[in-house]
């Protein structure tokens, strides 16, 4: 580019007048190199698409024919007849003797900006788990809090807060953690984090300082787990379950020093892990020096069994706890909590600095007054209602749109597995026609350890029957039936097509 002076792109809001002929007419080179024949068009085309998609603004001006017919190396009859051709389609105008601007008539199409949020609207039946129901996220509450909050927080609370958390927010959950799940916790060592995720990523990274290559975890499992402890570094190793949870010969002939564990629900075939599996598994940390990640994440939701305390009150040196509100307000907080033993404490909140410096003051200091106002509490009452409601709609359709299937792990959670007679399956079959149906299920064995990540243990299909993993907790009890419905439905058609 010459003659046009200066060669910044234009500006997506450069107004008529501050706009000047000196754009990146780059963006018209691949035209004016196209074939003679077809030059003209290309031009024309170029300078279209050029205007809608808004690469070239409104206002901006174009240069004189003359010098753009010479920056692009073409006849300026080309240009010319370029210039004409858009302003009669109104994408140009041109004043008398004032040059020819980008008209504001032709609104640039809107950008499509994609959503990856892994619920990006679609399915017409969503039973895949993991998320409550976000229409009960109390937003009066949670907005007085906030306005509570922006009224009483000095100016010096918006600086950088201590990594840990705001130490009112800290104080608070200790104290809910204690009293609802029997938590040894102290306020000095009380991590606030984005979510559990953030918490594993800490512990991993520490683990991998301190030269760990490897972490056990449980399988079935949590994807995530895996997904998480591999993006510090670490490798993971699938550990088989039996029915008191975590096997430990498996998880003592892995080698492993530090292993990830859902005791009190466990993610995702719903066992609580016994008394003697939890005693064992704590020998097993200390006898080895051993780490146990708690991932508490749905402890506080249970309908007809005696609340099973957190492992880390049992062995608060051996046991990293944590949790969030993902489960009892919404995962777009992005607010959980970590409870380091004292021996890794430190290793955790330099890491949690150099990651972020903290998490957002004003969201700690919402959460904070939410739980020590006795909201929070509020809050899961309600949900812990809503959802064995919906927990019981759910083993009620399954009964009888599918009859004789197997449910298992309903005594707490958000979610729960359902073991289908064989006559429903085979699962891919089932799985195709649920998707045909625009109904989005989630197979237990989605959750197995695969390759060599393995130790031993079968994904729980190797029988024939289908097991499904079916969240609950985000849908209304009729909304519950009408989807098992929909699926009996769409796997009937199927079985008759077959026939
Ligand atoms: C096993 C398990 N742990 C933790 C979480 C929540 O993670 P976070 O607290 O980061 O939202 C989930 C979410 O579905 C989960 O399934």
């Amino acid at each position: 580019m010459t003659s046009s002076g200066t060669n910044h792109a234009p500006g997506p809001a450069s107004m008529e007048g501050e706009s000047s002929a000196s754009a990146a007419w780059e963006l018209l080179l691949p035209a004016a190199s196209a074939p003679a024949r077809g030059r003209g068009r290309a031009l024309q085309s170029a300078l279209r698409e050029a205007v809608r998609s808004g690469r070239l603004a409104a206002g901006t001006r174009l240069p004189a024919s003359r010098e753009l017919a010479a920056d692009l190396g073409v006849s300026r009859g080309l240009v010319t007849e370029a210039y004409e051709q858009l302003t009669a389609e109104s994408y140009l105008r041109s004043g008398r003797g004032a040059g020819t601007w980008v008209s504001g008539t032709v609104r640039p199409a809107a950008r499509t900006v994609r959503d990856l949020s892994p619920r990006a609207p679609g399915a017409r039946v969503d039973f895949r788990p993991g998320t409550p129901d976000l229409a009960l996220f109390p937003r009066s509450a949670w907005a007085a809090a906030h306005r509570t909050v922006l009224d009483r927080l000095p100016h010096s609370a918006l600086g950088y807060p201590d990594p840990r958390g705001l130490p009112e927010l800290r104080v608070a959950l200790a104290s809910l953690l204690a009293r609802r799940r029997g938590v040894v916790a102290d306020p000095e060592r009380v991590v606030v984090c984005s979510g559990v995720a953030q918490a594993t990523t800490l512990l991993g990274f520490v683990l991998r300082g301190r030269g760990a290559t490897t972490v056990g975890t449980e399988d079935p499992g949590s994807p995530e787990h895996a997904s998480l402890f591999a993006s510090t570094g670490l490798t993971t190793i699938g550990l088989p379950l039996d029915d008191e949870g975590l096997a430990v010969g498996p998880l003592v002939r892995s080698g492993v020093r530090a292993v990830v564990t859902t005791p009190a629900h466990q993610f995702p075939t719903g066992i609580a892990y016994s008394a003697d599996r939890r005693a064992a598994l704590l020998d097993w940390a200390r006898a080895t020096s051993g780490v146990i990640m708690e991932d508490d994440y749905d402890g506080d939701f249970r309908y007809d069994r005696a609340p099973v305390g957190a492992l880390q009150g049992l062995d608060p040196e051996h046991v990293v706890y944590t949790g969030s509100v993902s489960k009892s307000l919404a995962p777009g907080l992005r607010l959980g909590w970590l409870i380091a033993p004292a021996s890794m404490t430190d290793e955790i909140v330099a890491r949690k600095r150099t990651m972020d410096l903290g998490n957002p003051s004003v969201d700690q200091a919402v959460l904070a007054d939410f739980v020590a106002g006795g909201a929070y509490d509020r809050q899961l009452r309600r949900c812990q209602r809503a959802y064995r409601e919906r927990r019981d709609a759910m083993t009620e359709a399954l009964a009888t749109h599918f009859p004789g299937t197997e449910v298992s792990g309903i005594s707490a959670g958000l979610h729960i597995i359902a073991r289908l007679p064989e006559r429903f399956g085979p699962q891919d079959e089932l799985l195709r026609r649920a998707a045909a149906a625009d109904i989005a299920l989630r197979p237990l064995s989605d959750c197995a350890a695969t390759g060599a990540d393995r130790a031993d243990s079968g994904d729980g299909t190797d029988d024939g029957s289908v097991r499904l993993v079916l969240g609950y907790a985000h849908l209304a009890p009729t909304a519950v039936e009408a989807g098992v419905r929909l699926l009996a439905e769409a796997v009937r058609r199927g079985r008759a097509g077959r026939a």
